[in-house]
C-alpha cells in the first residue's frame, strides 16, 4: 500500500480509532471478554497514518499486530477505554469507533480470586457499560464520528437503528455472520451507511475497507 504521509488526503488531520475488545475483571484472575480481533481497527490506524493523518489508536485486549509506527494506548477494560477516548477526542478531528467493547461488566469484581467452593461464583451481577460512541457522538461539535455495527441478521436494519440512536454521522455495518467476515478474518462484507444513504460494498480486506472508510470520512466534511 502506498505511504502518502504529509502530501495524502488526511494530512492534518486527527484521527482517533478504538479497537480490540475489552476485558471486564470478575475477579483478578477471569473476565468477561469477546471474540475481536483488533484487525479492523489496526487496519484503520495504520491506513490513517499512510494517508498521512496523526492517529491515536486506543487498543484493548487483541491479537493483531501494531505496526511501530501507530502511537496507541492500551486499555483493558470499558471503562478505561472510554476515559482514554475521551482524552484522545479533544484534539480529534476524526473518532472512528471499531472497539468490541463489553456491554456489561461485573458491578463488584472481586479483589481477590474467588473459590468455587465457598463463593458466589455462578451468578455474578453485571451492569452495562457506557456506550463510548454514543458519548463521543454526543459532544462531538464540528467533529466526525464514525462507528461499526456488528450484526449477525437484518444487518442495515439494525445498523441505521445504532446511526440513529448514537447520533453518529456514518456506521459501518458488518456481517458477523459470514465466514469471510467479521471477527479473525482478514476481510470484510460492510455496507457504509449515512443519514439517507446506503453503500453496499462488495467483501474486500480489511486494509482496502479501512481506506475506503477513511476516504468516505474525509468527504463527510469537506
Ligand atoms: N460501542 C461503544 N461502547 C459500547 C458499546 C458499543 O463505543 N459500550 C460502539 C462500538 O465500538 C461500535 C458501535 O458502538 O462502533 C456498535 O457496537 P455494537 O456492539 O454493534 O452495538 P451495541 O450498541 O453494543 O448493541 P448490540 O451489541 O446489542 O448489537
Ligand atoms: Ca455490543
Amino acid at each position: 500500500e502506498a505511504v502518502l504521509g504529509a502530501h495524502g488526503p488526511l494530512a492534518g488531520k486527527r484521527v482517533l480509532i478504538t479497537a480490540g475488545g475489552t476485558h471486564e475483571a470478575i475477579d483478578p484472575v477471569r473476565y468477561i471478554g469477546n471474540r475481536s480481533s483488533g484487525k479492523m481497527g489496526v487496519a484503520l490506524a495504520r491506513a490513517a497514518v499512510n494517508l498521512g493523518a496523526e492517529v491515536t489508536l486506543v487498543l484493548g485486549p487483541a491479537t493483531a499486530a501494531v505496526p511501530a509506527s501507530v502511537p496507541t494506548v492500551r486499555v483493558e477494560s470499558a471503562a478505561q477505554m472510554l476515559e482514554a477516548a475521551r482524552c484522545a477526542f479533544e484534539d480529534a478531528d476524526i473518532a472512528i469507533c471499531a472497539a468490541a467493547v463489553a456491554d456489561y461488566t461485573p458491578v463488584h469484581p472481586a479483589d481477590h480470586k474467588l473459590k468455587k467452593a465457598y463463593e458466589r461464583l455462578d451468578v455474578v451481577e453485571l451492569t452495562e457499560t457506557e456506550d463510548i460512541l454514543a458519548t463521543l457522538a454526543a459532544n462531538k461539535g464540528e467533529r466526525i464520528v464514525i462507528g461499526f455495527a456488528a450484526e449477525t441478521d437484518n444487518v442495515v436494519a439494525y445498523a441505521q437503528d445504532k446511526l440513529a440512536r448514537k447520533d453518529c454521522d456514518a456506521i459501518v455495518a458488518n456481517d458477523v455472520s459470514r465466514a469471510d467476515s467479521g471477527f479473525g478474518t482478514d476481510t470484510n462484507k460492510a455496507w457504509w451507511i449515512t443519514r439517507g444513504t446506503i453503500e453496499e460494498l462488495p467483501c474486500m480486506s480489511k486494509d482496502d475497507l479501512a481506506r475506503k472508510i477513511l476516504l468516505n470520512a474525509c468527504g463527510l466534511d469537506a
